[in-house]
């Protein structure tokens, strides 16, 4: 952390709903987040997570890409923002931009993402659409630390689920939802209270490394050594 001792900041960066900005409010709530979420931003105006934030009395910053038209400029943009708030973790929460490679690497092991599938399998976008295609039997959700090629970074915690022979498209990302939300609350707070690392690309928790992310499953079993899927 940049100030040792002090409770970490942390930005939520987020173009949707909000959901897993509200898991991470309401963990905060309950006394589980030991991080002060300071600052919301997105780069969609309608955004429910900035109405969620406005709610919970964070300060909410819509940054448009349209007045900020290379990435450069608007990626220099959002880390003025994140460094004006002292931000000690960026947790992308659905920010459906892809960022540079120099934002990145000036967060590198102080940014994390959640991501709708159990990577390495399915990178990018319509996560769920792909496992029904490929009629795969489980699904999930990846929480990792960020590096600057997409969904490639080295992952903490999955969330893990049976897909059911009823699930459709909706019913399978409101699955990987819920999931999501008990994930990366727990995560966030593991980076927080200091016991998750990234170091060389490879994650570090309790000062062991982690050679296979841990997993959650719908039953709510943890493993820190999950066989691989
Ligand atoms: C989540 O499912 C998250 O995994 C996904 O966007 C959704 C945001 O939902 N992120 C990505 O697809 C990033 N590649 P939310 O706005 O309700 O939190």
């Amino acid at each position: 952390m940049s100030r040792p001792g002090a409770v970490p900041r942390l930005a939520v960066l987020a173009s949707g709903e909000g959901s897993n900005l509200q898991a991470l409010l309401d963990a905060g709530e309950r006394g589980n987040l030991p991080g002060e979420i300071t600052l919301v931003i997105s780069d969609r105006d309608g955004a429910g997570a900035l109405q969620r934030a406005r709610t919970a009395g964070i300060q909410a910053l819509h940054l448009p890409p349209q007045a900020h038209p290379s990435r450069g400029d608007y990626d220099r943009l959002l880390a003025r923002s994140l460094a004006d708030h002292g931000t000690d973790l960026v947790v992308l929460a659905g920010f459906m931009r892809i960022l540079s490679d120099e934002l990145v690497q000036s967060f590198a092991g102080r940014m994390l993402n959640i991501h709708p599938s159990l990577l390495p399998r399915h990178r990018g976008l319509h996560t769920h659409r792909r496992v029904l295609e490929a009629r795969e039997a489980v699904h999930g959700a990846t929480v990792h630390f960020v590096v600057p090629e997409l969904d490639a970074g080295p992952a903490v915690l999955q969330y893990r689920c049976a897909v059911r022979p009823w699930d459709n498209e909706a019913s399978l990302a409101a699955s990987v939802r819920r999931g999501e939300h008990l994930i990366y609350p727990i995560a966030v707070k593991w980076f927080c209270q200091g016991r998750l690392r990234c170091r060389d690309d490879h994650v570090l928790l309790d000062d062991q490394p982690l050679r296979a992310p841990a997993v959650l499953t719908r039953d709510g079993a943890m493993a820190l050594a999950a066989p691989p899927i």
